[in-house]
């Protein structure tokens, strides 16, 4: 795809038959840009890069190797899903870095926000580039970059979201076969690449991951236990939304501070940590709402938590609209 400027002209992608002749025209378009070369991919399992991954696949086969770098602030079962889809069932090239201890090793005892982001991010770039220089000959970065990304970093919102920093010296092409499509679009070509369901309406997960969400300083034990947890709220409130007992929500997900809360269980005092429930509906995540969920699932959510999460003796729901609160507590 050359250019970044939507044309006028270009349709959006918002059925599977367009979907399938976006498809077919940006294999014939990679196949033409890539040639007999290597291409190169970090694949975090998000929506962007598993569409880009699937199109890759599609035009140059092996040619491709998706690096998966799992930091250790992954949700629960998703670097497993990445493994699954991409290696098990389209057959790709996939390393898969298990780099858990790295990152918590580098992240112990830090407890500000903004030096865990960049801890985060330094220590990702670090381990993809090593990656990337063990692999010989690659000539190109696939990146999953989408139209609000060209759109906010030339109103200078952001900047351009990539494995940005990788050393120059890798001096790699750039493969961006979605740059001019919108998240609603790319979805629907997810869709039509055949991917899950799960990975294609993907919730928006921070970068940073688990990360900021287990406050303060990042500890094992309450990151297992944020986890757990939050692998509870998103199968009640997915199973919620797949029953129409709760309209879908936006972004939903747990959250576990660094502080303990008296309990008693059995007549034996407890002091365990409490877990909170953060759900926003928001349209362009700058403002959010807090939605009503029914009692009865924030009953089952709790009574969950609180039998299957070890460490954890209360659960809190979030009553917070943005502003004053943030979306994420960090
Ligand atoms: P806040 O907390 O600022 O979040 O209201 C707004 C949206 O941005 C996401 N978010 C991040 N995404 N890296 C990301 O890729 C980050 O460091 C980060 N911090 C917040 C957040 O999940 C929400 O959707």
């Amino acid at each position: 795809m050359t250019g970044n400027i939507r044309p006028e002209s270009m349709q959006r992608i918002t059925t599977p038959e367009l979907a399938e002749a976006f498809i077919r025209e940006q294999i014939t378009e990679l196949r033409e840009q890539i040639g007999d070369q290597k291409v190169l991919l970090a694949l975090s399992g998000g929506v962007d890069s598993s569409v880009v991954a699937a199109l890759l696949i599609k035009a140059v086969g092996k040619q491709l190797t998706c690096v998966h770098v799992n930091h250790g602030l992954m949700r629960k079962g998703e670097s497993e899903q990445v493994i699954e889809v991409f290696r098990n069932q389209l057959g790709a090239n996939l390393v898969y870095i298990d780099a858990t201890d790295r990152f918590l090793d580098k992240l112990a005892g830090v407890s500000d926000p903004e030096t865990k982001r960049k801890i985060i991010g330094a220590e990702f770039i670090d381990v993809f580039a090593e990656e990337a220089a063990k692999l010989e000959g690659i000539r190109f970065l696939g990146q999953g970059t989408i139209y609000p990304d060209i759109l906010e970093s030339k109103d200078g919102v952001k900047a351009h979201h990539n494995v940005g920093g990788l050393p120059e010296k890798y001096d790699f092409e750039l493969v961006e076969p979605v740059k001019l499509l919108f998240k609603d679009e790319v979805r629907v070509v997810g869709k039509a690449l055949g991917l899950p369901d799960n990975m294609v309406y993907r919730q928006p997960f921070p970068g940073p991951g688990l990360g900021v969400r287990c406050l303060g300083a990042i500890t094992r034990d309450r990151l297992a236990a944020l986890r757990e947890a939050d692998a509870v709220v998103r199968e009640e409130l997915e199973a919620a939304f797949a029953a129409g007992t709760c309209k879908p929500i936006w972004q939903y997900f747990a959250v576990v501070p660094d502080m303990r809360a008296t309990g008693v269980e059995n007549g034996k005092r407890r002091y365990d940590w409490p877990v909170i429930i953060r759900a926003v509906n928001t349209v362009d995540a700058m403002s959010a709402t807090v939605p009503e969920i029914d009692w009865a699932i924030l009953g089952k959510i709790t009574a969950r938590i609180l039998a299957e999460v070890p460490g954890v003796c209360r659960v809190l729901y979030d009553m917070t609209p943005k502003p004053i609160g943030t979306i994420e507590f960090e």
